[in-house]
């Protein structure tokens, strides 16, 4: 059994797919021990708690404003190392970041290289991804280049933002009079799906990292059970949203 932590800053409907993915055994071997989040107001912090999921609030930085740049990196540092203190207290195997508002830093960048994983709502994120870009910024820059297809991306973390080799992408068409609302709601509910999937993967052991680059094992009939298994939260996606 893999122990994931998920760190969040927000509305939290990533980290509410994963845990849905965990209660409906799609998601196999993996067990959602830990919410950590740099915001103690966030709404994310009460989905764990109705899901008997451990939430702790780390300071972090994200929306602060710091008298000098040195200042700045003290607090992040200090973040991350209290991040990486709490991650081993609680034997966590594997991080990924569900929105969010907050870069890592070198040291636990690499404390957990290739063990945390990030999402980002768009298919092309060295054009529409990297520092300042998230949420609808993205969305809204997506439109604005005239693009016919976005989607998100899932990705290992580096010491990039945004920047890490690519594990998983799901690919949505830009539709004729999108706005940055509406293209983010169809991503997201791929977000949803495509996240647990990559969690999976690498869970399975089904992922390496070769010059930075991911090859995934599709040998066997992986993906067909998969597929399989997550008809049930496709359905559940449904019937909460009758046009997914
Ligand atoms: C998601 O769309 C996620 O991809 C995005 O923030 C949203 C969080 O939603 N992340 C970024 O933009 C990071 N650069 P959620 O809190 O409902 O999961």
């Amino acid at each position: 059994m893999k122990r994931l932590a998920v760190f969040a800053s927000g509305r939290g409907s990533n980290f509410r797919a994963i845990v849905d993915h965990a209660r409906m055994n799609i998601l196999h071997d993996v067990e959602v021990g830990l919410l950590v989040t740099n915001d103690a107001a966030a709404p994310v912090v009460d989905i764990a708690r109705k899901n008997s999921i451990p939430a702790i609030h780390i300071e972090g930085i994200f929306g602060k404003k710091f008298p000098s740049k040195q200042e700045r990196e003290r607090a992040r540092n200090e973040f991350d190392q209290k991040a990486i203190d709490t991650l081993k207290e609680n034997r966590i195997d594997l991080v990924a970041l569900a929105g969010f508002m907050q870069v890592l830093g070198p040291s636990i960048v690499h404390a957990y290289e290739y063990r945390t994983m990030n999402i980002h709502p768009a298919k092309d994120v060295r054009r529409f991804g990297g520092p300042g870009m998230f949420g609808e910024r993205v969305h809204a820059a997506v439109l604005s280049a005239g693009e016919k297809e976005s989607g998100c991306t899932i990705h290992y973390v580096d010491e990039s933002v945004d920047g890490g080799p690519v594990i998983l992408q799901s690919i949505v068409p830009v539709e004729i009079g999108d706005t940055a609302e509406s293209l983010a709601h169809r991503i997201l509910i791929q977000e949803h799906r495509t996240y647990s999937k990559a969690i999976q993967l690498h869970v399975d052991n089904r992922l390496k990292v070769l010059d930075r680059k991911v090859t995934i094992d599709w040998s066997g009939n992986w993906e067909e059970d998969w597929n399989r298994r997550q008809e049930a939260f496709i359905r559940s996606q449904m019937l909460l949203e009758p046009a997914a």
